[in-house]
């Protein structure tokens, strides 16, 4: 619990801090987070298959592991807390930018 309370100021930018994080964080992945928290905030949008993007621009889009990676700084820039822009509407929870975080951070290839 005071590994998340350290996290919630933000993932390291040094790659000692990366390390120490990374050693404490669990396992976020893909398959097991990433694929489904994008399906759920973002594709309604983003998706390349999306029947309103509402303005979403076309290069913005989360169908596959590979999308997502290449967008990672921009997904994490996006929904900080601290000045989110996305979702636009309804922010993410905490622990899932937390969450978000990890994965981009420690176990994204
Ligand atoms: C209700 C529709 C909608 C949802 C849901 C949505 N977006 Fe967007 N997104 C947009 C629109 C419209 C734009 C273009 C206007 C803008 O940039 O604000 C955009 C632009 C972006 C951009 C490009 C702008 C930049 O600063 O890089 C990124 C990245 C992005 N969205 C990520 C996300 C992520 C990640 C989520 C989910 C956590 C998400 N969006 C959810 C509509 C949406």
């Amino acid at each position: 619990m005071i590994w998340f309370l350290v996290a919630c100021d933000g993932a390291p930018s040094d790659s000692a801090e990366v390390d120490v994080f990374c050693d404490e964080a669990p396992v976020v992945t893909w398959d097991n987070f990433g694929q489904a928290i994008l399906t759920e905030h973002c594709q309604s949008c983003h998706a390349s298959t999306a029947l309103d993007r509402f303005g979403a621009p076309e290069s913005i889009a989360f169908d596959t592991l590979a999308q997502a990676l290449a967008l990672k700084d921009r997904i994490l820039a996006v929904t900080d807390p601290e000045g989110r822009s996305m979702p636009p509407a309804v922010a993410l929870e905490e622990i899932d930018y937390i969450r978000l975080q990890i994965w981009l951070t420690c176990w994204a290839e």
